[in-house]
């Protein structure tokens, strides 16, 4: 009883409030806790024929344990006592907060996509369960993933809707070592021949604010950034004031807002095969199997991003990692051994 009733108290706690009126519906959920507790979620869910994914995880945190349920619990905990000790002093949430945050009413899920984590296959596992492509995620091109309007984001409803949907579905997202995101982003993004609607819209960009004398194909193409430039780029203080970071590059706590929103579940890329089976277990879709990235890439991720660091000055290595420290503060990740920052 006793965890049962810290957990829906945190989560109730925790349900963003939405302007002075969602304060009063917060209000009215603090004053309705009672009838939550003594009441099984099921049973309200969809006329209690199934249960919802959120309630599959609280059995799972009721009954005993699996290994793996547990080590969820403890990156919730390690997220919400880093939220306390680190975020700056608790505002509203705003409704474009909730752009990234996907919604899937028929399942009772909010996803966070988070570039460079697997959001394609997210993406594409949303849709499959939405039905399409037969729900075969694996038949659905990137494209298709991700073309605009066919998800449908929280930040599309009102207030109380947005309330409704934090209260009872399951939100989760999917996080990734800061660095080795950052040097898959500049690879995919600015590095690569085939990039070249990234590198003409900042590529050039980056070659106009950094090089003096530069080339006529690089200021028209963008084609031939480097690392460095990139990162100084990324540190400039222009870059941010003028528009926000491209999402590829935004800090993943910048666009799902962790210390704002409850997440359920914290999946790693690390770990992306048995967490990503843990959420659709949660979801009760049998049969339905996240895509397999084509091979392995854990160790190549790492090494890809020591190499691009290792040409990159102390100084400006401590720089980055202050900038994309709350990523590794929040999500449990240590500096990566390579950095000199002392
Ligand atoms: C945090 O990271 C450390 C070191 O990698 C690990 O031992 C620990 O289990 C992690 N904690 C959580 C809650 O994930």
């Amino acid at each position: 009883m006793g965890r049962r009733c810290c957990w829906w108290r945190r989560r109730l706690q925790v349900v963003a409030c939405l302007g002075a009126a969602i304060l009063l519906l917060c209000a009215a959920l603090r004053a309705l806790r009672p009838a939550f507790e003594n009441k099984a979620l099921g049973s309200i869910w969809l006329g209690g024929a199934r249960k919802s994914p959120l309630q599959r995880l609280h059995d799972l945190d009721q009954g005993t344990r699996s290994p793996l349920a547990e080590v969820h619990r403890q990156r919730r905990d390690l997220l919400r006592r880093a939220c306390a000790r680190h975020s700056r002093r608790q505002r509203l949430l705003r409704p474009e907060d909730l752009r990234h945050v996907l919604v899937d009413d028929a399942h009772g899920l909010l996803y966070c996509y988070v570039p460079k984590v697997a959001c394609t296959n997210w993406k594409r596992v949303l849709l499959a369960l939405r039905g399409r492509a037969r729900g075969d995620p694996h038949a659905i091109p990137a494209h298709e993933a991700h073309a605009p309007g066919l998800l449908p984001s929280l930040a599309d409803f009102r207030p109380a809707e947005i309330n409704r949907r934090l209260r009872d579905y399951l939100a989760f997202l999917f996080v990734r070592e800061p660095f080795e995101r950052l040097a898959s982003a500049y690879r995919n993004k600015l590095a690569r021949p085939y990039s070249s609607a990234f590198q003409r819209r900042y590529g050039t960009r980056i070659v106009r604010r950094l090089r003096p004398r530069a080339h006529p194909d690089a200021l028209a193409c963008g084609h031939d950034v480097r690392f460095a430039e990139f990162l100084t780029y990324l540190l400039d203080p222009r870059t941010r004031r003028d528009e926000p970071f491209n999402e590829h590059w935004e800090r993943a706590h910048a666009l799902c807002h962790p210390c704002l929103l409850r997440y359920d579940v914290v999946g790693k890329f690390e770990t992306l095969a048995e967490d990503a089976a843990f959420v659709l277990s949660l979801v009760g879709a049998p049969g339905l199997r996240f895509p397999a990235p084509p091979r392995p890439k854990a160790a190549p991720a790492r090494d890809q991003a020591q190499r691009l660091f290792q040409d990159i000055s102390p100084f400006y290595q401590h720089r980055l990692f202050d900038l994309y420290k709350m990523d590794f503060l929040l999500f449990n990740y240590s500096a990566p051994s390579y950095l000199r920052l002392h």
